[in-house]
């Protein structure tokens, strides 16, 4: 239901609090293969952290600012998509991605991020979307380039990860750049 797919074999689908169970044992797999980048799957240590975070998913859908979406291959869960953030005060969102190591290499993740995109600027008329890595993230700059995002510069240890302050490089495309049938 209300899935988008992506591939013969692969769809995107929103990801809810209901999934819990599902969503943590997926984490677990992509645990060491995101911890060096986000700190996301850090704070999904159980199964009660991992339904913390849904939660905190859906309330930001509940109040139209973020969405959490995930990417099932041959029907299994294995990364995801979602609006870090999404104001239509300010006509902007925040995209962010992850996946499992059996997800990657494939154009999944890059597939979904394009629907998001799509969605932002020509169903809810955002203007400006933005992407945040770590300079260190080769794949990261690579699917925000492949997507159409252009570097706008580097925040100065800007974040936390792992007890570190790391740079943050901010890639954004704008709705004028973006053409739908990319997508
Ligand atoms: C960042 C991340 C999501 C990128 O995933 P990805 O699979 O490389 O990205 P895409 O979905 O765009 O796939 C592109 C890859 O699939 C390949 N591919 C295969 N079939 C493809 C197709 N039909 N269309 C497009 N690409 C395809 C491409 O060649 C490319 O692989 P390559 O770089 O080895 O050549 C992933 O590396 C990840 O989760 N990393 C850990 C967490 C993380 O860093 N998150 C982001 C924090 S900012």
């Amino acid at each position: 239901m209300f899935a988008v797919p992506l591939t013969d074999n692969a769809e995107l689908r929103p990801l809810e609090p209901w999934q819990a169970p599902e969503f943590f044992a997926h984490i677990e797999r992509a645990r060491a293969h995101m911890d060096p980048w986000i700190g996301w799957a850090g704070r999904s240590t159980d199964l009660d952290s991992a339904r913390a975070t849904l939660q905190g998913y859906a309330d930001r859908q509940a109040a139209d600012a973020g969405r959490l979406f995930g990417i099932w291959l041959d029907g299994t869960l294995v990364g995801g998509t979602m609006f870090v953030s999404f104001s239509t005060a300010t006509a902007t969102a925040e995209i962010g991605v992850w996946t499992e190591p059996a997800g990657e290499g494939r154009g999944l993740v890059g597939a979904a991020v394009r629907h998001l995109i799509d969605y932002a600027f020509t169903v809810r008329g955002l203007h400006r979307l933005e992407w945040h890595t770590s300079p260190d993230n080769v794949r990261s700059q690579a699917l925000a380039r492949r997507v159409g995002m252009t570097l706008d510069g580097t925040l100065r240890e800007s974040y936390l990860n792992n007890g570190v302050f790391h740079d943050a490089q901010i890639w954004s495309i704008l709705a004028h750049e973006w053409q739908p049938a990319a997508a």
